[in-house]
C-alpha cells in the first residue's frame, strides 16, 4: 500500500457489561483506542470506531430482578449512562450500539447456521443444578453456598467475593438456590459445543500472525493437546437470543458479544449509507480489536474460529493491554480506589486523565499504574506548566 493512500480501518474496544458503571479501569482501553483512532484520522485514513453495551447473560437478569425492573429497562438505563460517560470523556465512537438488537440476532443466527452446516456443533450432557421448587436450571450466579477455597458463606457459583477464588458451581459447600434458598438437585442438560479443535490448524497459523509475541506464545501452549469444545448454549431462563432449532437453549453471552462488533458496524453502515461488506469482508479493509489481557482467549481463539467458520474475515490484529492499578494496588471499593467515570468527572477534568493515560500507555500487556501523587505532579508540571505555558507564550 502506498504511503499516501487512505486506508479503510474498523476499530473496536471491548463491549462493557450493561449491569455496571464505567470506571477508570475501563477507561484505559477506551482512551487508548480513542487516541489510536484519532491518530489514524489525522493521518487521513477512514477510521470507524464501533462499540456497544454487552447486554445479555445472568448478571443482567439478576440485577434487573433485584431492582424490580425488566432486563430491557435495565439495559436502556445503562446505555444512556454509558453514552453520557463516554461523551464526557470525549471518546469518539462512530457508533455505540447494543448487543440486544435485531442485527446482532441475525448475525448470530447466520454464524451458528454455518457452524451447524459445517458439522462443527456437538451435543453433550452437562450436569447442572436444577431447582425443583422454581422449576429451572440454575446458572452459576443463581446458586449460592460456601466457597470451596476459603469457606466464606453466601458465595455465588462461579467465584468468591471474599478470597477471589474461581471454581465450578458443583464445588460449592452446601449449595442453595439463590431464588428460594432450597438445596438444588442435579440434572443433566444437553448443551451445544462448538468444536474448536476443527479449527486447530487455522488458529495455529492465525495466532502468531495477528497477536503480539507474548500473547501468541501463551495461547500456543494450549495446542499441545486437543482444543476442548466450547459450550455455547445456556438453559432458559436466560436473557439473550434463543438458538434457532433448539428451543429453550440460548446463545451464551460470549457468543453474541463479539458478534456485537459486527452488528454495531452494520448499524453505522445503515446510518451512513455504507455497505457492511465494504468494511468487514473487504480484503482492503482492516480490522483491529483493543482488549484487556483477561479476555484474550475469547478474542484470539473462539472469535477467529467463529469468523472463519462463518465465512468472515478475521481481525488484522488484536491489541492487548494490561490492567489498571491505583497507587500500585488492585482497585478496591473499600480503599476508595474503585472510581467510576462519573465520580471522576464530578471532581476532576476529563482531560487530565486523558493526558495521564496517554503518558503511561504502551504497547505491552504490563499493568499501568495510576499513582495519585504522580498524577497531580504530571498534570501540574507537564500539562499545565509546560504545555499550557508553551501554548500561551506561543499565542
Ligand atoms: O469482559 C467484558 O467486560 C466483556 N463484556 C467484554 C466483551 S468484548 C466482546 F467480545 F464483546
Ligand atoms: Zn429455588
Amino acid at each position: 500500500m502506498s504511503q499516501n493512500q487512505s486506508r479503510r480501518i474498523v476499530v473496536t474496544s471491548a463491549l462493557p457489561y450493561a449491569n455496571g458503571d464505567i470506571h477508570i479501569g475501563h477507561l484505559v482501553e477506551y482512551l487508548q483506542t480513542d487516541f489510536w483512532v484519532r491518530f489514524q484520522k489525522m493521518r487521513g485514513h477512514a477510521c470507524v470506531y464501533v462499540c456497544a453495551d454487552d447486554t445479555h447473560g445472568t448478571p443482567v437478569m439478576i440485577r434487573a430482578r433485584d431492582e424490580g425492573i425488566t432486563p430491557e429497562e435495565l439495559i436502556a438505563r445503562s446505555h444512556a449512562q454509558h453514552v453520557r460517560d463516554f461523551t464526557d470523556f470525549e471518546i469518539g465512537f462512530s457508533h455505540y450500539g447494543s448487543t440486544n438488537c435485531g442485527e446482532n440476532r441475525a448475525l448470530c443466527n447466520r454464524i451458528f447456521a454455518a457452524m451447524e452446516a459445517g458439522g462443527h456443533i456437538s451435543k453433550r450432557n452437562v450436569p447442572q443444578f436444577y431447582c425443583e421448587h422454581d422449576g429451572m436450571f440454575l446458572p452459576d450466579r443463581f446458586v449460592k453456598g460456601g466457597c470451596p477455597a476459603c469457606g466464606a458463606a453466601g458465595q455465588y457459583g462461579d467465584s468468591c467475593d471474599a478470597c477471589g477464588a474461581t471454581y465450578a458451581a458443583g464445588e460449592l459447600k452446601a449449595p442453595a438456590c439463590a431464588v428460594c434458598g432450597r438445596p438444588p438437585a442435579t440434572r443433566d442438560s444437553e448443551h451445544l459445543f462448538f468444536e474448536l479443535d476443527h479449527f486447530r490448524d487455522y488458529l495455529r497459523q492465525w495466532i502468531p500472525a495477528h497477536t503480539a509475541k507474548d500473547v501468541a506464545n501463551k495461547l500456543l501452549e494450549w495446542f499441545g493437546e486437543a482444543l476442548r469444545g466450547w459450550d455455547i448454549s445456556r438453559d432458559a431462563p436466560y436473557f439473550g437470543f434463543e438458538i434457532p432449532g433448539h428451543p429453550g437453549k440460548f446463545f451464551y453471552v460470549w457468543v453474541d458479544a463479539p458478534i456485537g462488533y459486527m452488528a454495531s458496524l452494520e448499524k453505522w453502515c445503515q446510518q451512513q449509507g455504507e455497505r457492511f461488506d465494504d468494511w468487514w469482508n473487504n480484503p482492503e479493509a482492516e480490522l483491529y480489536h483493543f482488549i484487556g489481557k483477561d479476555i484474550v482467549r475469547f478474542h484470539c481463539l473462539f472469535w477467529p474460529a467463529m469468523l472463519h467458520c462463518g465465512g468472515f474475515k478475521g481481525p488484522d490484529q488484536v491489541f492487548v493491554h494490561g490492567f489498571l492499578t491505583v497507587n500500585g494496588e488492585k482497585m478496591s471499593k473499600s480503599k476508595g480506589t474503585f472510581i467510576s467515570a462519573r465520580t471522576f468527572l464530578d471532581h476532576v477534568e476529563a482531560q487530565y486523565l486523558r493526558f495521564y493515560y496517554a503518558c503511561k500507555l504502551n504497547g505491552t500487556t504490563d499493568d499501568i499504574d495510576l499513582n495519585f501523587d504522580d498524577f497531580i505532579q504530571r498534570v501540574n508540571s507537564d500539562l499545565v506548566g509546560k504545555i499550557t505555558n508553551l501554548a500561551s507564550r506561543g499565542a
